[in-house]
């Protein structure tokens, strides 16, 4: 295909993020390739991001190859938008080789909801008569206070779905332009635009109610007096973090990990690993949210279509806040910028958006020898790589922690504002419940997907699905109180379609046969899910067959490079079916092979009046714990604090 004359110098790690000089890059020799179909103006970049390199020669590089260096080749893959049609260009960009290596249209996709466009939607409304006329039915003076919301529209088999994007708009009232909106929806009304054309294809209006009585402010000026007994907690590191950053690699206690941004997935850690006896042991090659929904289980039809996937359509990086210190993040921190490209394609530095710190977090172990009365205690600290993404009313922040002895966590902080309706009489019916006078919240869930591409000791993994299970009475078990674990091999995608039981401590163990511990035992992690939904929706509901993935808590597949989002790489408007169901209908074998664990964990939200005007922290997620990795408690060299003798006296 074509060549632009002048290559990227070659110096980053493979794994190095995007940046900016390569984004440029790579959007001129798109823009001299002459292959889109529209000028070079017109072209918008939905997505552009970082072409994963393949694994061998990421593990090259890192095993210090000679010449691994040479065989990199940076490629930036974007999804590029020629006109307003539900079309894509799917195109790889080599900067190191300056050119385009891949240039494919996709036809009716869509990419996430661009901004630009949402903002057009926006914009329409405004102009458009019957939109206005049904908030004159409303007794909107000041339009400057209307709040809209675009929306994904889902798929529900409506005339304006087929070969446009839309958004469907929701409408609030503030009372200030910096009020919360959520607290005034101006029920009953629901728009549908043509995002491409920024054209309104139709205005419903369901009949109008009150407008709620009170106000959703959660400023401080609005909830005094603010409590005046709070002392200050200052964390202090004298001497500095214990982690050590080189570029975007990250060494802390024993780990090692890459830390990067994608504009989709948001956080993604790649290989991740433990220093054990002088080399680095491998766990996860990649580790990424794959994707998340949040479908509302309210029938009205104003809010039963609502079911965001705010990976796939909005983007959990794009949407990637800039922390902030002593607010976000406390202590001693090392921020990570993001350069991002927009949507024409230009980079742009997103400062602060990924925070890393160290937190003390309360005792590792402890022992109180009740014959000698010494005392050993550790105490237990977390290395912590959080981002935060603002998707409209939520927030979602994505904490993954590292302990030191060798367990990882993915915690998901769920805060915001909830997605509300008006109500009239305060009955809000069998689906939502009342937050505030006249107001309601729908039910709904958040579930989140985590493909966690496993490599424990080495990319030949194999995974076992164990319970705990009461043995059964008789001569083995006299007084009935014995029980033992259950051990199932998952040897085909299908039969590794699981569900969690915290009935019987369900974990998931990923060994790896070929090698083994001290005990003789092979090498193990184990997935610990928390006590987690699956999706309520009915299986053949629209958005049952779209968040299929969300069905179990546990998908397994052979690694496959183009697999990578659990419900395919264009949810927007997908009919459903892509990702994970189709994959695993292949029924591929998964024994001493590089799999790819797909995690559905997440919460179902039953509002309660305490998550308004905004929502105090809930919280979900998963852990993945060292099972016969080490021969013993791997944390036995952490030594006694420094304060004080009396932590092993
Ligand atoms: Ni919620």
């Amino acid at each position: 295909m074509s060549t632009t004359a002048t290559p990227t110098p070659v110096s980053l790690h493979p794994l190095s993020p995007l940046t900016g000089d390569e984004m440029k890059a790579a959007r001129q020799i798109v823009f001299d390739s002459g292959l889109a179909t529209v000028a070079n103006e017109a072209l918008r970049f939905a997505y552009v991001g970082l072409c994963d390199p393949p694994k061998e020669v990421v593990r090259a590089v890192d095993s210090g190859e000679p010449g691994a260096a040479a065989r990199i080749d940076r490629q930036v893959r974007m999804v590029l938008l020629q006109g307003p049609e539900a079309d894509v260009v799917e195109a790889d960009v080599s900067v190191t080789r300056g050119q385009v290596v891949r240039w494919e249209v996709v036809e009716d996709v869509r990419p996430p909801l661009q901004m630009e466009e949402a903002y057009a939607a926006q914009l329409a409304l405004a102009a458009c008569d019957e939109w206005n006329a049904a908030l004159d039915r409303r007794g909107v003076v000041d339009r400057s206070l209307v709040q809209v919301d675009p929306w994904p529209a889902g798929t529900f088999g409506l005339e304006h779905e087929k070969r446009r994007r839309i958004t469907k708009c929701l409408a609030y009232l503030r009372e200030s332009p910096d009020d919360n909106g959520y607290a005034r929806p101006l029920e009953g009304l629901l728009a549908i635009v043509d995002l491409g054309r920024g054209e309104v294809l139709e205005v419903i209006d369901y009949g109008t109610v009150p407008v709620p009585p009170t106000s959703g402010s959660y400023y401080p000026e609005h909830n005094g007096p603010l409590r005046t007994d709070l002392k200050p907690i200052e964390i202090t590191q004298p001497e500095g973090p214990s982690f050590v950053v080189d570029g975007n690699l990250v060494t802390w206690q024993k780990w090692s990990l890459r830390v990067n941004m994608d504009p989709l997935e948001g956080l993604v850690l790649s290989t991740i690993g433990y220093e054990d006896g002088g080399r680095v042991r491998p766990i996860v090659y990649r580790a990424s949210v794959s994707e998340m929904v949040v479908p509302y289980g309210d029938p009205n039809p104003m809010h039963q279509w609502k079911s965001a996937f705010d990976t796939g359509e909005w983007g959990l990086g794009r949407m990637a806040d800039s922390l902030t210190l002593g607010c976000d993040c406390l202590g001693e921190i090392h921020y990570f910028d993001d350069v991002f490209a927009d949507e024409r394609g230009k980079p742009h530095t997103k400062s602060n958006a990924i925070c890393m710190h160290e937190e003390d977090y309360s005792i590792l172990w402890k022992h109180v020898d009740m014959v000698s009365g010494r005392t050993e205690v550790r105490r237990s600290r977390r290395l912590v790589v959080s981002s935060i993404a603002t998707v409209g009313n939520y927030e979602y922040g994505f904490y993954w922690y590292f302990y030191l002895d060798g367990t990882m966590q993915l915690e998901v902080k769920l805060t915001g504002i909830m997605s509300t309706m008006a109500v009239e009489g305060n009955d809000p019916g069998d689906h939502a419940r009342m937050v505030a006078p006249g107001l309601a919240a729908p039910y709904h869930q958040h579930l989140f997907n985590v493909r966690l591409d496993i490599e424990v000791d080495g990319p030949e993994n194999t995974v076992y699905e164990v319970d705990a299970v009461p043995s059964p009475p008789g001569e083995g078990n006299p007084v009935g109180s014995a029980f033992g674990t259950t051990t199932s091999l998952l040897e085909t995608e299908l039969a590794a379609r699981r569900n969690a039981d915290p009935s019987r401590s369900r974990t998931w163990r990923i060994a790896n046969r070929s090698r083994r511990n001290g005990l003789g035992q092979p090498t193990a992690y184990k997935l610990l899910p928390a006590a987690t939904p699956t999706l309520l929706a009915g299986p053949e509901s629209s958005i049952g067959r779209r968040a299929a993935f969300a069905a179990h808590n546990l998908w397994v597949t052979p690694f496959s490079p183009d697999e990578r989002r659990a419900a395919g790489d264009y949810p927007n408007q997908h009919a459903g079916g892509a990702g994970l169901p189709t994959w695993t209908a292949q029924d591929r074998d998964l024994v001493d092979t590089d799999i790819v664990l797909w995690h559905t964990f997440g919460i179902t939200h039953i509002p309660r009046p305490e998550d308004w005007p905004v929502m105090p922290v809930e919280y979900t997620g998963f852990t993945l714990v060292p099972f016969g990795f080490f021969d013993r408690n791997p944390a036995l060299d952490v030594p006694p604090s420094s304060d004080g003798d009396h932590c092993h006296a």
